[in-house]
């Protein structure tokens, strides 16, 4: 299992040794979580911020955008050279076209699914996609409680995956702890991201127990 602590639950007063530490904790890919306070009710960090994080990190990065205008915030973050950039499939029109774009920029792409989406809606760009993340709370905040049947919808999108791209990952994202990693890992998931389970513990056990 992958782990990707969301910087969102960090101390943002002292974010340049909170990053060093989940570097060093041995995590995978580190999630930066994107807030436009329109498509939810929370506004988090841009550009300025990310550029930041981007220079102190030692593992590739992983931006959950939570915008309306996916266009404008990929062409905003795409100079940091993150690993993925994700955007929610419930706020874009023309997913296919956005997915291309961010290949274009050596980015690999993903879509996220809020938790009442269905995940039949993106079998048609299966093909396309490096990474679907499935929310197991509604975004907009850290420290939220799983939804248990992301479990069930993980499996239905492994079967879609075998059926269409194997190389495609699972990630899930909320809520995510020890007592839930087994379920997710036997519903097929590849990367968890993990906010408050990892910065309210001991960051490397956290991370270890989740691996
Ligand atoms: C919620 C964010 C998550 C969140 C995870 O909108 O996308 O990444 O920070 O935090 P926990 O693990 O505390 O639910
Ligand atoms: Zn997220």
């Amino acid at each position: 299992m992958l782990v990707a602590p969301s910087i969102l639950s960090a101390d943002f007063g002292k974010l340049e040794s909170e990053i060093e530490a989940i570097c060093k904790a041995n995590c995978d890919l580190i999630h930066v979580d994107v807030m436009d306070g329109h498509f939810v009710p929370n506004l988090t960090i841009g550009p300025v911020v990310v550029k930041s994080v981007a220079k102190v990190a030692t593992k590739p990065l992983d931006i959950h955008l939570m915008v309306q205008n996916n266009t404008f915030f990929v062409d905003l973050f795409a100079p940091f050279k993150p690993e993925y950039i994700t955007f929610h499939i419930e706020e874009e029109k023309h997913p296919h076209r956005l997915i291309q774009k961010i290949k274009s920029y050596g980015i690999k792409a993903g879509v996220v699914l809020n938790p009442s989406t269905n995940p039949i809606v993106i079998e048609y760009l299966i093909e396309d996609l490096d990474m679907v993340l499935l929310m197991s709370v509604n975004p907009g905040f850290g420290g939220q409680t799983f939804i248990p049947n992301v479990i069930h919808k993980a499996k239905q999108l492994k079967q879609i995956i075998n059926d269409k791209n194997p190389n495609c990952l699972i990630e899930v994202d909320g809520g995510v702890n020890d007592k839930n990693i087994q379920a997710l890992k036997n519903a097929g998931v590849d990367i968890v991201v993990a906010g408050s389970y990892v910065f309210n513990n001991d960051y490397q056990k956290a991370i270890q127990s989740l691996k």
